[in-house]
């Protein structure tokens, strides 16, 4: 995740609102069994992220899978681990993982690394034993990298495994399932150098290159690229006029935004016009700040349809309506519901990005990321590239949201371009309950 805890806000309104989740439907083509090959693994997903497990100086270890960082931390003494002398921290919107540097032997998906790099952070309120995140960024953002000056010692994980066998093809893939009326938990996939074989026609997907930052300011560098030029189609079919505010970013057209690609965020991060045209003309929209979400967002009836795809290296993307518009249940019984793509919030801001691809984007995807030649060290010079695979029909999109939100009955014809008076202060209302969830969470990850 970014510097930016957002997912903790969530995980407090999911844990909140538990069992509301399953108003969600998977799409049958993803409902095909994983595969069991070892270095692909399941995801386990509870509190609004998705994580793996690993094992760490023998200890299990139940981590976040973090595109948007990159740095390996876990909660609780590691046995086997050696003190490499310093320490390092990370700091959060909200809180600090912060300890000493120590290394120790690694296993994640069937790969082994000796002697491992990571931040041993005390056990807290947040941070229960056993827990923690694995950031799957590159290298040049980690600090542990930078605390171990720069030497190999102190390269990610991901760094690590594929250096000690040049031949392992250099990417990730990530799957995150959205979870359906009966499934209690969101699920996923995520493999290290070879893909899902049914979703295996990824490979044939545009490359899109991962932008990179001028070298003075590598340390924000994110797994980053650019959409097409206004490539966000809004609910009224037609592509929404962008200004890209990313100064810092390689240069690139001013109507394309720069996009994070980041697992660890949950509600993807959008300019505020952006937003404005998603949902503004939704049925009962209104755009309100709401301290636990650390900003703006629009709540929207939960009956309210809202179609967008985005468009990335000249391929669709279409976008979920069940993403687009989040549900949640109060502890009254009360259902809410929000626009889940935010305008960016203060923490979001950067100059080097415009948009933040996080959790409720990802769900459309599956995602290919090809590290090229940020693995330190390595004689590879390919770039780094992005490729996804669309996962959501719209058509098939478009029954479950009916299905699941319209109790069958499509009446979307009549939302198209309807007006937003909708009843006012309906989140105030339930503000309160969130608030207090986001304040016993605030300290999830430290
Ligand atoms: C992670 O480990 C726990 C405890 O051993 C197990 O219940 C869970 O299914 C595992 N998750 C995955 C995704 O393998
Ligand atoms: C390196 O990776 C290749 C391809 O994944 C595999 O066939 C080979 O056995 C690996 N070599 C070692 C030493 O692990
Ligand atoms: C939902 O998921 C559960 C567990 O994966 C599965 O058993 C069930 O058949 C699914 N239901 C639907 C309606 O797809
Ligand atoms: C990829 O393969 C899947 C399964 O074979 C198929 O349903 C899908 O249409 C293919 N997608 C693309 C973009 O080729
Ligand atoms: C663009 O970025 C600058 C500096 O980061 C900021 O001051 C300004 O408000 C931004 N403009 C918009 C429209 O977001
Ligand atoms: C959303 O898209 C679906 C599928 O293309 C369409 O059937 C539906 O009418 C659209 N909904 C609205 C509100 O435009
Ligand atoms: C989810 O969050 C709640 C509240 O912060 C916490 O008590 C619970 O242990 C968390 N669940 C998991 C599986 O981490």
């Amino acid at each position: 995740m970014l510097p930016l805890m957002s997912s903790i806000i969530l995980s407090a309104l999911f844990h909140t609102t538990q069992g509301t989740l399953a108003t969600y439907v998977d799409l049958p083509r993803r409902s095909g069994p994983l595969s069991a090959r070892s270095s692909t693994s399941g995801l386990d997903a509870f509190n609004g992220s998705y994580h793996i497990n690993i094992t760490l100086g023998g200890n299990q270890y139940s981590v976040l899978i973090d595109t948007g960082s990159s740095d390996l931390w876990v909660a609780g003494a590691v046995p086997q681990s050696e003190d490499t002398g310093t320490s390092a921290s990370i700091q959060y919107a909200v809180g600090l993982a912060e300890g000493p540097v120590k290394t120790a032997q690694l296993e994640i998906l069937g790969f082994t690394v000796p002697d491992q790099a990571f931040i041993e952070v005390p056990v807290g309120n947040g941070a229960p034993d056993g827990t923690g995140l694995i950031g799957l960024g590159p290298n040049t953002g980690s600090h542990i990298h930078d605390a171990l000056i720069d030497l190999p010692a102190g390269d990610t994980p991901l760094d690590r495994i594929f250096r000690q066998n040049l031949t392992t093809p250099n990417y990730l893939t990530v799957l995150l399932n959205r979870p359906n009326d009966t499934a209690e938990k969101y699920t996923g996939a995520m493999t290290i150098g070879e893909v899902l074989p049914q979703y295996s026609n990824i490979t044939n997907q545009p490359k899109v290159p991962v932008s990179v930052l001028d070298s003075i300011i590598s340390q924000s560098q994110h797994w980053s690229i650019v959409l097409d030029s206004n490539g966000i189609v809004g609910p009224d079919g037609k592509a929404i006029k962008v200004t890209s505010n990313a100064t810092d970013a390689p240069i690139h057209d001013v109507n394309q935004l720069v996009a994070v690609i980041d697992t660890g965020f949950t509600l993807p991060q959008v300019p505020s016009e952006v937003a404005r045209a998603l949902y503004s003309s939704a049925k009962g929209a209104q755009l309100t700040n709401v301290q636990s979400f650390n900003g703006d967002i629009w709540v929207i009836d939960c009956d309210a349809e809202v179609n967008a795809t985005f468009v990335i290296g000249g391929q669709s993307y279409p976008i979920h309506p069940l993403d687009l518009n989040h549900q949640v249940t109060d502890n009254d019984g009360n259902n809410i519901c929000f626009g889940a793509f935010q305008p960016r919030i203060a923490g979001a801001r950067e100059s080097t990005y415009d948009v933040i691809l996080g959790m409720a984007w990802l769900t459309n995807v599956y995602l290919l990321i090809d590290y090229g030649d940020f693995v330190d060290g390595t004689t590879k010079t390919d770039d780094p590239y992005v490729q996804f695979l669309p996962m959501t029909d719209p058509a098939a999109a478009h029954a479950d949201f009916v299905a699941t939100r319209l109790s069958g009955k499509d009446t979307t014809s009549s939302q198209r371009n309807s007006g937003s008076d909708g009843p006012k202060g309906l989140f105030e209302t339930h503000n309160i309950l969130i608030l207090a969830g986001a304040a016993a969470a605030s300290a999830l990850l430290l």
